[in-house]
């Protein structure tokens, strides 16, 4: 049995590990720490809530006094970090958050685990596995090959400097002082839980509320992408799996532009709107209610400062080494974000308030 420290785990990814985890290790205990910041959400965490294995508490990663407090007392032996300021967007408009958090409260929590690991009487097997981006290894040309875990660190944006920054830390604390640690970088994830500020739920709440859907640039702009159940899955390998000390990445070999991705959301929307006609009651405002494509909506604006042109992932380190692959490919992942979508229109519609909405439009504005 194990007891884990999840930090961030009312955010997308977290709440994703949290339910997979308590699914997958039904003997284990599931310590959520999130300080339930504007990405934060115990909606998303509502179905652990009666499990007595899991307990959250609302916290800073930066509070050290709180975090040796929580692994002495529920005698935790993993933590799984995955606590940060996600978003590049807002990075470029705001960076401090993104130093406190990913930077200095990272630096924050690996102290509190070396006082608790390594110099108190918890001393024995333990793991601090840190949740990171591909990002972190910059931009790539069209030709170029993929990121491995030896390509050399170029972050391009706040946010990714600021993961870069913690890599690093979480690195320099197994080398200096043998804290027992594994990292991750990961390619972009989408599925349940995603906050609409990201590329791919936002677009399908605007094409349902009948909004505009904002392309930057001219929308050639190439990401991989992976579908959230697979990243937590290769979490878990890596944590139960993986040697300490060493990287993994993880993706989703599933390479694609930006603007053929809002396409194919705007194809899959009209289907389903065509073959269920309840949906047009639910969501007049959206073009497929009245039988126009959903691809109106689609509108190139300014381009994202510094915006990477191409991320793409080579993950055959995990593959051979830990016998991972994806279970879902990009069809069938977002597919059943669609289907999550529409299904969870309460999850979102709480989010979508007017100061959220005025958020997202003013940072179009100020381009
Ligand atoms: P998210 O923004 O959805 O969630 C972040 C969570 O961290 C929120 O619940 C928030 O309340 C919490 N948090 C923020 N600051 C905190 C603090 N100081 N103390 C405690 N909690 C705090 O993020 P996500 O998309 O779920 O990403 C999770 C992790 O995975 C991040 O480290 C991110 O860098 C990494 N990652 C994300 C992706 C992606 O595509 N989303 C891909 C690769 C790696
Ligand atoms: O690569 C992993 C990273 O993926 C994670 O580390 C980050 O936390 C996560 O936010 C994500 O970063 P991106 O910047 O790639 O994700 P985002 O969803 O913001 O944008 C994806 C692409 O879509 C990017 O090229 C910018 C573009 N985009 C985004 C938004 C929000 C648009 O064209 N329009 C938009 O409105």
């Amino acid at each position: 049995m194990s007891s884990l420290l999840v930090t961030g785990g009312a955010g997308f990814i977290g709440a994703n590990f949290v339910h997979y985890w308590l699914r997958q290790h039904p003997d284990d205990r599931v310590v959520v720490l999130d300080a339930l910041t504007y990405a934060g959400n115990l909606a998303s965490l509502a179905s652990a809530s009666g499990n007595p294995a899991y307990r959250f508490v609302q916290g800073d990663i930066r509070d050290t006094t709180l975090v040796g407090s929580l692994l002495e007392k529920e005698a935790i032996d993993t933590i799984v970090h995955f606590a940060a300021e996600s978003h590049v967007d807002r990075s470029i408009s705001s960076p401090d958050a993104f130093i406190q958090t990913n930077m200095v409260g990272t630096y924050s929590l690996l102290e509190a685990a070396r006082s608790h690991w390594l110099g108190g009487t918890a001393a024995g097997e333990h793991r601090f596995h840190h949740v990171s981006t591909d990002e972190v290894y910059g931009a790539l040309g069209v030709e170029d090959p993929a990121f491995t875990e030896h390509t050399a660190y170029a972050p391009n944006s706040p946010y990714s400097a600021s993961k870069a920054g913690s890599d690093h830390l979480v690195r320099a604390y197994h080398h200096t002082y043998g804290l027992q640690v594994t990292t991750s970088n990961c390619s972009n994830n989408y599925g349940p839980y995603q906050f609409p500020e990201k590329l791919i739920p936002l677009m399908i709440v605007n094409a349902l509320d009948g909004k505009p859907m904002p392309v930057y640039g001219d929308g050639s702009n190439i990401r991989d992408w992976l579908y959230v159940e697979d990243h937590v899955r290769g979490i878990d390998m890596v944590i139960k799996q993986g040697a300490v000390g060493e990287t993994y990445n993880i993706g989703g070999n599933e390479e694609h532009a930006n603007l053929d991705i809002v396409s194919r959301l705007c194809a899959s929307i009209d289907e389903i709107f065509a073959a269920d006609d309840g949906l047009a009651g639910r969501f007049p405002h959206a073009p497929a209610a009245s039988g126009t494509a959903t691809s109106s909506l689609i509108t190139l604006v300014k381009d994202r400062p510094g915006h990477d042109w191409r991320y793409a992932v080579d993950a055959s380190r995990i593959q051979a080494e830990l016998g991972f692959s994806p279970a879902h490919d990009f069809n069938s992942g977002l597919r059943n974000t669609v289907a999550w979508m529409l299904a969870n229109e309460d999850w979102w519609r709480a989010i979508l308030d007017d100061s959220y909405r005025s958020w997202i439009e003013d940072q179009y504005e100020k381009r």
